[in-house]
C-alpha cells in the first residue's frame, strides 16, 4: 500500500490494483488508470492524447472532455454528462462550476466523517490522500479523501464541500464516487434488485448508450428495489475470471447509481446520495460531508472481488467488538406466534429451544402498549401487562434463569395513531399539513431530526434495556417516507429532510451502542429493506427477507453475496410449507441453506414432531462445530440459482477444510448427474470427504470436480446428514423436488 506523488501525479497502490489520476495543464483533475498494479514509477505517458477536438473548456483544444476522464466532474464547462457535483449560487443563480487543483496532503489512517458511518482504524495501517479542488469564481472548496488500506484492494472516497466565499450556495447534487473510463465500452452492469420478499435479485445486463441508473427514493430505506452496490464487468467475466469492479455506499438513505456510457464510448460510473429532491443549502463559512463509498478492483472475477469486500466489511466497518465474536444462534417467535402470545406461551418456547441447542430467544413483535395487531401502539415503548404480566424484566430474568440469553424488538422510528405517543405528540409525526399522511403498514414515521423525539427513544429504549437483561435487539422499521416535510425546517430548508432523517438516526444509533456496547443489534426493514453498509457500521447482522422460502432464499443470499460478508446476512429456518410462499421443502434443505449466514430458527419449537427436533439438534449441533469456518472462512459461489442447481461454499484461509452447499431445485427423470468443482484448495494435498465416502487430491476436486450421488442412499450417515435431503424424483413423496446437501472436505 503506498500512495506516491510525483510530477503533478497522484499513484494510489493497493495490493494488487493502482488508481492514478494527475493534473493537467488547465487544473483540472483527470483520471488516469484503475486496474492491476502497475509500476510505481509508471508514467502512462501514453494516454496523452494529441487529438484536436471541437469543443474545450480552453483555447487549446487538445484538451476536450471527450479524451479525458475526469475525475470530479462537474457541469456546465463543455461535458454534457452528469457530474459529481451540482452547486448554484445565489448571486447570478447560474449553475456553472469549474474547479481547478489546489493543494494536497496525505494524513496517515482514516478519517472519521462526521455523523456519518465509515470506515474505522484497525491495527492494520492505512493512508488518505486529500485532495483539494477550488472554483475561485464561487468560494468553493473541495477536499476530495481517498483512502487506501494495507490489508485489502478496496478504496474509499468521499468530499467535504466548503463555501469559503460571500454567496449563498446550494448543492443540488453531491455524489461521493465518479469513476470515468475513456474509450471502452465493453462493460456490462450487475445491480440487486426486488421488492419486499425478493431483495436483491442479481441482474446482469449489458450497458447502452446513454445513461441509466438505479436509485432509491424512499428516503429513510437504502431499499429492497435497488441496493446501493453495482458491479462493472467484462462480458466475458466469470465468478472466477475477468475484469469486475465493484462499488457500494456506505450509507442508507436515498441514493443514486448511475452509468452513463456516451456514444464516443466514454463510460462513466457514479455513486452517492440521490440528487432528486435534494437540496442543501450551504452558507458562508458551512461544509457538507457525503457519505463514503467503496470501490475495489479485481482481473480475478466477481468472485474475487466479492471476498474482498466480505474481509472488508469484517475489518473496517462492523463494530469491532462483533467481528470475532461468535453471533448467538437464536429464536424468533414471529411465525411462530406472530401476535398471539402471552408470557407462559413464551416460556414454554423457550424451554423447549433450550433443549434443543439454541442460545437466544427473539420476542418479536406485540410486547408493549397494547398492540395485537400492526393497527397499534408504535411508540408506546411500555409492557403490554394483559400478554406480559411481569413485564419484559420478568421475562427476561426467566429465560436467563433456562439458561438462554433474551432479545427483543423494536421499531422505534414509527408511530401508531392508536397510541399514546400519539395522543401526547401527534405533532411528531412526519404530515404536510395540506394532506391527510399517508399510510404504510397502518403506520407513521416519526419526524427523527426533533431533537425531543431522538431524546424521547433513546430514554424509552434505553430505560427497556437497562432494567431487564438483553443481549440482543431487532431494530425494524417497516415503512418507508411519505409525505415529507418537517415543521421543524425553515421553507428553503425542506429538501435537506430526508439526509438530516438519516444524520439524525445515526446519532440515536451512536448514543445507544455507546450506552450498550455488550448488545447484539440486527437490523430489519420488513425484511431486508435496509441491507447497506451504513446499517452494517452500527448493526452487524441484518435480516436478510421476510422470505425463509428455502428455494426462494438462494436467490436473496446468492445476490447478498456479491457485496456482503455471510456474517451479516441474518437467515432461519421456518416452517414448511413456507408462510410466504405455501411451498413444502425439508427441513435439511432449509437447515442448508439457512446455514450459510448468521443461522437462527423462526418457528414455533412446540409445534414440532419429535422426529424433527433431532434433526434441529444436529443442525445447531453442526452449526455450533463449523460456525468459524461460515464466518470466517472465504465464500464461493460456485453454480448460480439461475440453473437449476445451486452451489455455494466456505473455504477456510489455510485451505484444510471447506463446507459445500449444493442445492438441486427440480428433480427429473433419467437426471444428468451434477458435477461441483470445489474452489482454493491446496493442488497435492489429499482431502476426505465423508459425506460421500471417498478421499481424493486437491487438484482432483478442483479441476474433476465432485460427482453428485443420485440420491439419499449414496450418502453416508454423517453429522452433516440433518442437511442432507436429495431424493430421486417419487422416493419422498412429501418431497419430490427441491434436493439440498451440504458436505465437508477435510485436509487428511
Ligand atoms: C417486519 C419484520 C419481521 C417481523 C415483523 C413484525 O415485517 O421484517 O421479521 O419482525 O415486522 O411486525
Amino acid at each position: 500500500m503506498s500512495i506516491s506523488i510525483k510530477n503533478q501525479q497522484f499513484h494510489l497502490q493497493t495490493p494488487t490494483t493502482s488508481y492514478i489520476m494527475d493534473i493537467i495543464s488547465t487544473g483540472e483533475l483527470r483520471h488516469l488508470y484503475y486496474g492491476n498494479k502497475l509500476h510505481q514509477d509508471a508514467k502512462l505517458e501514453h494516454t496523452n492524447l494529441t487529438m484536436v477536438l471541437a469543443e474545450s473548456p480552453t483555447k487549446d483544444r487538445t484538451i476536450s472532455y471527450y479524451n479525458i476522464s475526469r475525475e470530479y466532474p462537474s457541469y456546465g464547462r463543455s461535458d454534457y454528462r452528469e457530474g459529481s457535483i451540482h452547486i448554484q449560487n445565489d448571486q447570478y443563480g447560474d449553475t456553472i462550476i469549474e474547479l481547478e487543483y489546489l493543494s494536497h496532503y496525505i494524513i496517515s489512517n482514516c478519517p472519521s466523517l462526521k455523523n456519518l458511518p465509515h470506515i474505522r482504524n484497525t491495527q492494520d495501517k492505512a493512508e488518505t490522500l486529500v485532495i483539494t479542488m477550488i472554483d475561485k469564481s464561487l468560494g468553493l472548496e473541495i477536499d476530495l479523501y481517498y483512502t487506501i488500506l494495507e490489508e485489502s484492494d478496496v478504496i474509499t472516497r468521499f468530499s467535504i464541500i466548503k463555501n469559503t466565499g460571500s454567496m449563498n450556495l446550494k448543492i443540488l447534487s453531491a455524489l461521493s464516487l465518479s469513476l470515468d473510463i475513456c474509450c471502452d465500452k465493453n462493460w456490462e452492469l450487475i445491480t440487486l434488485n426486488g421488492t419486499w420478499g425478493r431483495e436483491r435479485k442479481l441482474e446482469r445486463s449489458p450497458i447502452s448508450y446513454g445513461a441509466h441508473y438505479i436509485s432509491s427514493t424512499q428516503g429513510n430505506s437504502s431499499s429492497s428495489l435497488h441496493n446501493p452496490f453495482g458491479m462493472l464487468v467484462r462480458p466475458y467475466t466469470t465468478e472466477t475470471s475477468g475484469e469486475a469492479i465493484a462499488t457500494s455506499l456506505i450509507y442508507s438513505g436515498n441514493h443514486k447509481l448511475n452509468v452513463e456510457l456516451t456514444p464516443l464510448d466514454n463510460l462513466r460510473l457514479m455513486l452517492g446520495i440521490n440528487p432528486f429532491d435534494f437540496n442543501w443549502s450551504l452558507n458562508p463559512g458551512e461544509e457538507f460531508t457525503t457519505p463514503q463509498a467503496v470501490i475495489c478492483y479485481s482481473s480475478q472475477g466477481m468472485g474475487s472481488v466479492s471476498r474482498e469486500l466480505h474481509h472488508f466489511v469484517q475489518n473496517r466497518i462492523i463494530n469491532p467488538k462483533w467481528k470475532d465474536h461468535q453471533r448467538y444462534i437464536l429464536i424468533n417467535n414471529w411465525e411462530g406466534t406472530y401476535f398471539d402470545f402471552n408470557e407462559d406461551k413464551i416460556l414454554a418456547m423457550a424451554e423447549e429451544a433450550k433443549k434443543l441447542g439454541i442460545e437466544l430467544f427473539v420476542l418479536d413483535d406485540g410486547w408493549f402498549g397494547h398492540r395485537d395487531n400492526d393497527f397499534t401502539s408504535l411508540g408506546d415503548w411500555f409492557d403490554y401487562k394483559t400478554k406480559l404480566p411481569n413485564g419484559i424484566k420478568g421475562l427476561s430474568q426467566k429465560i436467563s434463569d433456562l439458561g438462554l440469553k433474551f432479545g427483543l424488538w423494536f421499531e422505534p422510528e414509527m408511530i401508531s395513531e392508536d397510541s399514546d405517543l400519539f395522543k401526547n405528540h401527534p405533532e411528531w409525526r412526519i404530515e404536510c399539513p395540506r394532506y391527510i399522511p399517508c399510510q404504510g403498514r397502518n403506520q407513521y414515521v416519526l419526524d427523527m431530526t426533533r431533537k425531543d423525539v431522538q431524546d424521547y427513544l433513546y430514554e424509552k429504549i434505553s430505560s427497556v434495556l437497562e432494567e431487564s437483561t438483553i443481549h440482543y435487539v431487532k431494530w425494524d422499521k417497516n415503512r418507508n417516507l411519505t409525505d415529507i416535510m418537517s415543521r421543524e425546517l425553515p421553507v428553503n430548508q425542506q429538501k435537506e429532510f430526508v439526509h438530516r432523517y438519516m444524520l439524525s438516526l445515526y446519532q440515536l444509533f451512536d448514543r445507544l451502542i455507546t450506552k450498550f456496547p455488550d448488545i447484539l443489534f440486527e437490523s430489519c426493514s420488513a425484511g431486508g429493506n435496509r441491507f447497506d453498509l451504513g446499517m452494517l457500521y452500527y448493526m452487524p447482522q441484518t435480516w436478510a427477507s421476510d422470505n425463509t422460502d428455502a428455494i426462494q432464499r438462494l436467490d436473496i443470499q446468492w445476490g447478498s453475496s456479491m457485496g456482503y460478508p455471510l456474517s451479516s446476512i441474518g437467515s432461519h429456518v421456518s416452517e414448511s410449507p413456507n408462510h410466504q410462499t405455501g411451498r413444502y421443502a425439508s427441513l435439511q434443505l432449509r437447515g442448508a441453506v439457512a446455514l450459510f449466514g448468521t443461522f437462527g430458527y423462526e418457528l414455533d419449537p412446540l409445534k414440532i414432531p419429535l422426529k424433527e427436533k433431532e434433526i434441529i439438534k444436529q443442525q445447531i449441533h453442526a452449526f455450533k462445530k463449523y460456525r468459524t469456518l461460515i464466518s470466517q472462512g472465504d465464500f464461493y459461489r460456485i453454480q448460480s440459482p439461475e440453473t437449476n442447481v445451486c452451489s455455494w461454499g466456505v473455504v477456510s484461509s489455510d485451505k484444510t477444510e471447506a463446507l459445500i452447499m449444493v442445492t438441486r431445485i427440480l428433480s427429473s427423470a433419467n437426471p444428468t448427474m451434477i458435477k461441483i468443482n470445489i474452489p482454493n484448495l491446496i493442488s497435492s494435498a489429499l482431502y476426505s470427504v465423508d459425506e460421500l465416502g471417498i478421499t481424493a487430491y486437491g487438484n482432483e476436486l478442483m479441476n474433476s470436480g465432485l460427482w453428485m450421488p443420485v440420491s439419499n442412499e449414496f450418502i453416508k450417515n454423517t453429522e452433516l446428514s440433518c442437511f442432507c435431503s436429495w431424493n430421486r424424483s417419487g422416493i419422498d413423496p412429501c418431497f419430490p423436488d427441491f434436493s439440498g446437501m451440504v458436505f465437508h472436505i477435510k485436509k487428511i
